[in-house]
């Protein structure tokens, strides 16, 4: 499971550029589906929209977070939602469509995971993922530089590790697909995303990047932590008469086992 916390709210607060990428991802799936599954869906807004574009299939929802599982919940959606580990749930062959918006980064060894997925894909199906491909970003160095230092490498303790390298290029997950038997689409989009209000990186990353670091931080440390990334965010990221630029590349896969 994954082993911190997620707050639907603060992740939802940016919610219209959090869900661009989803929409440009299942835009590449030609499917007339019967079962569909996205993996790692969170508080589920987006899995509903799945629901939406094929209103004669059953679509599931995984997530380990109770949190997110919770808000997914109250959202009365024509959805089943489960709690599973995406280190070992494996959808197996019954799945049409299988999506994963932005949750495979926060799963080691996800390609061995990944390749078990395409291998079981039915004639037919489809297998769709996105993943941040932001990960030597200004934000992310900051964030790296900042955690390294002693006060805070110190109060976050000596196990603690923040992975710097956690995705594949797009081809890298393509070549995957393509060894189950595939027929591959990957590329990769920047959105250089707009983003209103004061400390806008800041908040953008406290709803993700930075769940692991916060779960680790008392409520004065947290405080004294966000104060000093924040000036460092906003050096990094001025604030223009229009909001605040905030560029965001994204990693995306489809692989579709095609009926010959
Ligand atoms: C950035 S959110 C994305 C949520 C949703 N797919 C979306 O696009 O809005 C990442 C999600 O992955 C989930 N996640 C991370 N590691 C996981 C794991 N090992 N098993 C299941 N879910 C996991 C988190 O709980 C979180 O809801």
């Amino acid at each position: 499971m994954a082993k911190f916390g997620w707050d639907p709210q603060q992740y939802g607060r940016f919610a219209d550029h959090r869900s661009r990428p989803f929409f440009d991802l299942v835009a590449r799936i030609d499917a007339d589906p019967g079962r569909v599954i996205d993996l790692g869906c969170g508080s589920g807004e987006l899995t509903a929209t799945l629901a939406d574009r094929w209103p004669n299939a059953t679509v599931e929802g995984v997530d380990s977070s109770e949190t997110m599982l919770t808000q997914a919940a109250a959202g009365d959606y024509p959805v089943t939602f489960r709690q599973a580990d995406l280190t070992t749930f494996m959808p197996g062959t019954s799945y049409d469509v299988v999506v994963s918006n932005a949750a495979y980064q926060w799963v080691e060894g996800h390609e061995t995971i990944l390749t078990a997925i395409a291998s079981d894909l039915p004639i037919d199906g489809w297998l769709a993922i996105q993943v941040p491909g932001n990960f030597d970003a200004p934000s992310h160095r900051i964030i790296r530089e900042v955690v390294a230092e002693e006060r805070w490498a110190t109060a976050l303790g000596p196990d603690f590790a923040l992975r710097h390298d956690p995705v594949l290029t797009p081809d890298g997950y393509g070549d995957i697909f393509a060894a189950e038997g595939l027929a591959v689409d990957t590329w990769e989009t920047t959105y250089n995303q707009v983003l209103p209000g004061d400390d806008p990186v800041l908040e953008w990353v406290k709803g993700t990047a930075l769940r692991p670091v916060l779960d680790r931080l008392s409520t004065v440390d947290t405080a004294d932590f966000l104060d000093d990334l924040g000036t460092r965010l906003r050096a990094a990221y001025p604030a223009r008469p229009y909001g605040t630029v905030f560029p965001f590349r994204r990693f995306f896969a489809v692989g579709h086992r095609i009926r010959h």
